[in-house]
């Protein structure tokens, strides 16, 4: 089966285009574009029992946790060339201490940070990469806090095709530029921000021909909002009150918005359940817009916290995240940096850890219980976008200085004064 058609979510304009245009935005009015299908008549039960089955096959296809889900992702010919790095099939695990802080509430984590480059990331570029190597591109390129350019230098390398990054100068964690140098990717550092360097490579992407593979690109979403029907599936198809999700560029609220959407649409589930959507508070321009009721984005230009992989001032698919908070009738929370730190604390008490951006949602529930706007006992879904390797500078100065002392002892290789400094320390405790 064959991608359908490409549409304009504008609703003034809202009209089909040719997905063989590799358009990023409506031709028409420039709006963000969805990809659409006909899926036609689906039997729910059936379509479950298929996609359990594969679970157990040995095909390449079917050991991804997104063209497991091929019948939700329809745009790929028969034959065609998939890409995958076995993505998807992340872990959902239950962490009722940080339940217990945040509410207390019913918490499970779903973590994206166990795909093969340690974020979400993975899902969306399998398809989009796909889709890249379908339409004949030598050189895909995104602007990236660091996770993006990750995945689409590791799936670029798969796919035998050339990765360009562009990433603000010294703003992307060490970690994550690692990654894209061992994949062998080009890596232009431009700017001061995730923003500058996005709005840089828009302009040079036509004239040199590059494929385009940030969340704009609507066949990233497309591999995105397959998180859905894998984390309804570890729940037996039993939807959760709410789904916490942080919030940069707000491409993975608005593909995971789309995959609900679509499972409802389509008899997958009952209930839609509620969105939120989490920021950090210095970079919160969506929670900013939404809270003053501004029609128009009310953007940042100098965008600041220390979870670097959403420090964006100017979020591209404002627009698709604000229409999930409608289908979903959820909300969006702004948390500080201080919140954030505790969160990812309260989260590794569980034996999980995360990246900063992830502990997000945790910070953002707590606040949100605290306020009455999600009652207590309800049973939560936070969505961990990465791994806890992906920022080591990050644990490194958190965990210096005060909070460190007794956790780190430094001590002469001689048995007397190793002896000395573990009973003192082993003593204490
Ligand atoms: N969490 C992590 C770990 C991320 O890397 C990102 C985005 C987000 C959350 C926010 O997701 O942008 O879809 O709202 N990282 C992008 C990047 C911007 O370039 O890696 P979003």
């Amino acid at each position: 089966m064959s991608c359908t058609y490409l549409q304009c979510i504008e609703e003034s304009c809202g009209r089909r285009q040719d997905p063989a245009a590799d358009l990023h935005s409506c031709a028409f009015c420039g709006g963000l574009l969805d990809v659409k299908y006909d899926f036609g008549p689906v039997e729910p039960l059936n379509l479950r029992q298929t996609w359990r089955q594969r679970r157990l096959s040995d095909d390449p296809i079917d050991r991804s946790g997104v063209w497991r889900f091929r019948e939700l992702v329809p745009f790929v010919d028969p034959g065609a060339r998939i890409i995958t790095l076995s993505e998807g099939f992340t872990p959902l695990v239950g962490t009722p201490r940080a339940g217990e802080w945040a509410g207390p509430v019913n918490l499970t984590v779903k973590h994206q940070g166990a795909n093969l480059t340690g974020s979400f990331k993975d899902i969306g570029m399998t398809a989009c990469i796909t889709r890249a190597v379908a339409r004949g591109a030598r050189w895909v390129a995104c602007a990236s806090t660091g996770n993006t350019s990750s995945s689409m230098a590791a799936y670029a390398a798969r796919a035998g095709i050339k990765a360009l990054l562009f990433v603000p100068l010294n703003q992307i964690s060490a970690p994550k530029l690692a990654q894209a140098l061992d994949f062998g990717a080009l890596v232009v550092e431009v700017g001061n921000n995730f923003d500058a360097a996005f709005r840089l490579l828009l302009e040079v992407a036509p004239e040199l021909g590059l494929y385009l593979v940030n969340s704009i690109n609507p066949f990233r979403i497309e591999g995105q909002k397959t998180i859905v029907p894998e984390m309804l599936e570890q729940r037996g198809w039993r939807s959760p009150d709410y789904i916490a999700v942080p919030g940069g560029n707000l491409g993975n609220s608005s593909a995971i918005g789309k995959g609900l959407h679509e499972l409802k649409d389509l008899g997958l589930i009952e209930k839609i359940p509620r969105l939120v959507i989490v920021q950090a508070a210095g970079a919160s321009p969506f929670w900013e817009t939404l809270r003053t009721g501004a029609n128009e984005l009310l953007a940042i230009e100098d965008p600041h916290t220390e979870a670097s992989a959403i420090r964006i001032g100017h979020p591209a698919n404002w627009k698709k995240a604000k229409r999930a908070l409608e289908w979903a009738g959820g909300f969006c929370e702004s948390v500080t940096d201080e919140e954030i730190s505790k969160a990812k604390e309260v989260l590794a008490h569980d034996g999980v850890a995360c990246e900063p951006a992830s502990a997000t949602t945790l910070a953002g529930v707590r606040k949100l219980v605290q306020a009455g706007k999600i009652e207590k006992g309800a049973d939560i879904v936070c969505v961990l976008t990465g791994h806890q390797l992906k920022d080591t500078e990050y644990i490194l100065r958190h965990r210096a200085g005060e909070k460190a002392r007794g956790q780190r002892i430094q001590v002469e290789p001689e048995l007397n004064s190793l002896r000395r400094e573990l009973q003192r320390a082993l003593g204490g405790r």
